[in-house]
């Protein structure tokens, strides 16, 4: 199994580009499932969620065409299987976005639940219930979610959500394309990539109103067409990589990307003391040098602090001047990189969803585990800011989800390379 050896010390300092976003990539491909033409999506990043993606298509009949810098051409006319198995899903829990679209585009669909995952126990409850207010009759059998629209196809419905979710947002929302009358959705999730995701659908022919606000109304139409669709940046990675700079007393520039998407982790950054500069398409951090400041938040859904943020920032307090309290309320039990971080020499306490980070002047490599995704990232920051080397084991979870990351950190002159054990 590959491990990422970090050794620690080096100022980040250079310009790299940014991917599309993988947030965005995995509704824009599912919502392909929707038309009844070919749609090509570009700017898709190379990562291991958008293969699983690819491959469960694969199995369902639909044989993706890959192009040049992952173009990707589906035509899903093609489909033969209306089933997600359970040993794609379980790798990857937004397989459940496939479920709306076919639901709507063919009037049935097993998807496997996905079952508990490293950060709480994030169950589907909403995506169905909503599909059920469109009319789905829908049963839990065998650990498969079956769904199967009325007679005449799915009826737009309004449908309220008790709790944001941007994946549940986005399956409703797909669905209610193709839905007979108008949908309303409220307490819709706000994040830009439910906003991207709407835009492709627009461009296939849908009828939508309000993305980006926390009502989004849908007129459905007949029938999607053919579309070509880039992906937006991905402001986690965007977010991810000026943190290190942050964390290394760095210098970074980050182009191909969107800063007027990230107004509350740059408004942290520079609460933390960086100078932050930006474009249309570009970012640019420099700490002059300077240790940063350790900083407050609070994660929320859109606009508010992301949580795909927090364990990133949670390491650059760990190597920051005073002390930070990190606030987390989206999910429950995501500080499991606390415990990795502790190893290292980070202080910090963990009070239920608070935890209280006190800075040191440089933490120390050790060797480390990543537990999920945006985890991991948080280790490597450690692993950047540590006197000696760490060792961070279990990459496949940053593999999900950043892009050739050894090779951007050494472009931005870290010392960090990818071994196999
Ligand atoms: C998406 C992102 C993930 C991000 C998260 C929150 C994708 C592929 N993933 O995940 O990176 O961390 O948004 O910004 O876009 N909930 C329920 N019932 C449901 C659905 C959700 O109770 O049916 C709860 C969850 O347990 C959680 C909260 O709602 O506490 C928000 O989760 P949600 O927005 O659904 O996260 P995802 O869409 O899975």
């Amino acid at each position: 199994m590959d491990k990422l050896m970090i050794t620690g010390g080096n100022r980040l300092d250079g310009e790299i580009r940014i991917s599309g976003a993988k947030n965005s990539a995995l509704p824009i491909l599912a919502a392909t499932l929707l038309a009844d033409e070919a749609v090509t999506i570009c700017n898709l990043p190379h990562l291991h969620d958008i293969t699983t993606m690819i491959e469960l298509f694969g199995r369902m009949g639909v044989q993706p065409v890959v192009g040049d810098k992952l173009t990707v051409e589906v035509n899903p006319t093609s489909i033969t299987t209306l089933v997600a198995p359970y040993e794609l899903v379980k790798t990857m829990r937004a397989s459940i976005l496939v479920l709306g679209p076919m639901v709507a585009h063919f009037g049935y669909a097993e998807v496997a639940l996905p079952g508990g995952c490293a950060i709480g126990s994030r169950p589907v409850d909403l995506h169905i219930r909503g599909l059920e207010a469109m009319g789905a009759e829908i049963t839990v059998e065998g650990g498969y979610i079956k769904a199967r629209a009325p007679e005449g196809g799915l009826r737009g419905a309004h449908y309220s959500f008790d709790t944001i979710s941007v994946t549940g947002t986005e399956n409703i929302l797909m669905a209610a394309t193709l839905a007979k009358g108008q949908t309303v959705i409220s307490n819709a999730a706000r994040e830009p990539e439910v906003v991207d995701l709407a835009e492709c659908l627009i461009a296939m022919g849908a009828q939508i109103r309000g993305q980006g606000t926390d009502t989004i109304t849908i007129d459905g139409v007949e029938r999607l067409h053919g579309a070509r669709y880039a992906v937006m940046p991905d402001r986690i990675e965007t977010g991810t990589f000026l943190v290190a700079g942050a964390a290394t007393r760095g210098r970074v520039k980050l182009k191909d990307t969107d800063p007027s998407i990230l107004e509350a982790v740059l408004l942290k950054l520079e609460e933390a003391g960086a100078q932050i500069d930006t474009g249309k398409t570009w970012v640019s951090l420099d700490m002059k040098g300077n240790r940063p400041r350790a900083v407050n938040l609070r994660t929320a859904p859109y606009p508010a602090f992301p949580t795909d943020m927090q364990a990133q920032f949670m390491a650059m307090n760990a190597v920051a001047e005073g002390t930070g309290t990190v606030i987390e309320t989206v999910f429950e039990n995501r500080f499991m990189h606390v415990q990795e971080m502790r190893r290292m020499g980070a202080q910090i306490q963990v009070e239920g969803n608070t935890a209280i980070v006190t800075g040191v002047e440089k933490l120390k490599g050790a060797p480390v585990m990543a537990t999920d995704l945006r985890a991991s990232a948080s280790l490597v920051i450690a692993g950047l800011w540590a006197d000696g080397d760490t060792l961070v084991d279990r990459i496949y979870h940053i593999d999900r989800g950043y892009e050739c990351i050894e090779e951007k950190l050494q472009m931005l002159g870290a010392s960090i390379r990818r071994v196999s054990a």
